[in-house]
């Protein structure tokens, strides 16, 4: 018998979580995605921005294995989105723009019947349900149907569903529209938790700018499926002399929108 795993050096963590390199995604006549490339951090709160149908939601699916690029590359904690996609979903949770929970299941079952989609253990599956539950404030809810709540209580169960099997890398795709301030302030501070206290990789595609400024350390902006910025946000700040985040943004797309106009 071999021991030589026992004595295997153990592969260093990645530099980049998330590397995309030079992505790209074409539907029939559409190019969703054109180009792009970027990386994020270990640890880091990403956000991805970019006006309707800047291709936000297909590069997060890309990265998820659920939508085959067209050409480039691109890998999670180091596993190729192509060709090694069960490690990517391994490692990864997903919460998605628009998740129709079942409106007949609890919220507790819901959750149980997802952990038990990972292979979970009953036993384990349980505690960690629990765990979630109660992380979420819904305890009191864990055995109410889902039909019954509001779009706040909904997305929390969707945040819990993509936490079940402790993911290192948390794809998150327009996570607090539809919330309350507070509700949003609540679902931020998660995040940050995440990210801050397990050092869990979090990117997520959002409109809200707020969200941006208030939790995001970098930040990728696509319009119309290409790459207009990307990097720490203060550096962009300081590099296009903007220090508020909506003016920022409108910047970055108006000087794509020019520098268009002139290729085309
Ligand atoms: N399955 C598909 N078939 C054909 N075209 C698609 C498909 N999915 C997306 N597209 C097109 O690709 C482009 C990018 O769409 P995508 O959903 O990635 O944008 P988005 O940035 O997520 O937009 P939004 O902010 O509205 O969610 C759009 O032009 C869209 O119409
Ligand atoms: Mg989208």
């Amino acid at each position: 018998m071999s021991t030589a795993s026992l004595d295997a050096p153990v592969s260093p963590e990645p530099r980049a979580a998330i590397r995309v390199e030079r992505l790209s995604k074409r539907y029939k006549d559409v190019l969703a995605v054109d180009d792009v490339s970027f990386t994020v951090a270990p640890g880091e709160i990403f956000g991805f921005m970019g006006h309707n149908g800047a291709g936000k939601t297909t590069t997060i699916k890309m990265l998820l294995g659920l939508v085959r690029p067209t050409s480039g590359a691109a890998s999670v904690l180091g596993h190729d989105i192509v060709r090694e996609s069960l490690d990517v979903r391994r490692v990864s949770g997903f919460l998605p723009g628009s998740y129709a929970l079942p409106k007949e299941m609890t919220a507790a079952s819901f959750l149980t019947y997802i952990a038990s989609m990972f292979g979970m253990p009953r036993e384990a599956s349980r505690a960690r349900v629990d765990e979630l539950l109660s992380l979420f404030g819904l305890t009191g809810v864990a055995h109410k149907k889902l039909g019954g709540f509001s779009s706040g209580m909904t997305q929390k169960v969707g945040l819990a569903q993509a936490l079940l099997n402790e993911p290192r890398v948390l794809f998150l795709d327009e996570p607090t529209s539809g919330l309350d301030p507070i509700g949003r302030h609540e679902f931020l501070q998660h995040i940050r938790h995440l990210a801050k206290d397990k050092g869990v990789t979090v990117m997520f595609s959002t409109h809200i700018l707020s969200d941006i400024e208030s939790i995001c350390e970098g930040v990728a902006v696509l319009h119309r499926g290409r790459l207009v910025a990307a990097g720490p946000l203060d550096a962009l700040r300081r590099r296009y002399g903007e220090s508020r985040m909506d003016d920022l943004y409108l910047k970055l797309a108006r000087a794509h929108e020019a520098h268009a106009g002139v290729r085309s």
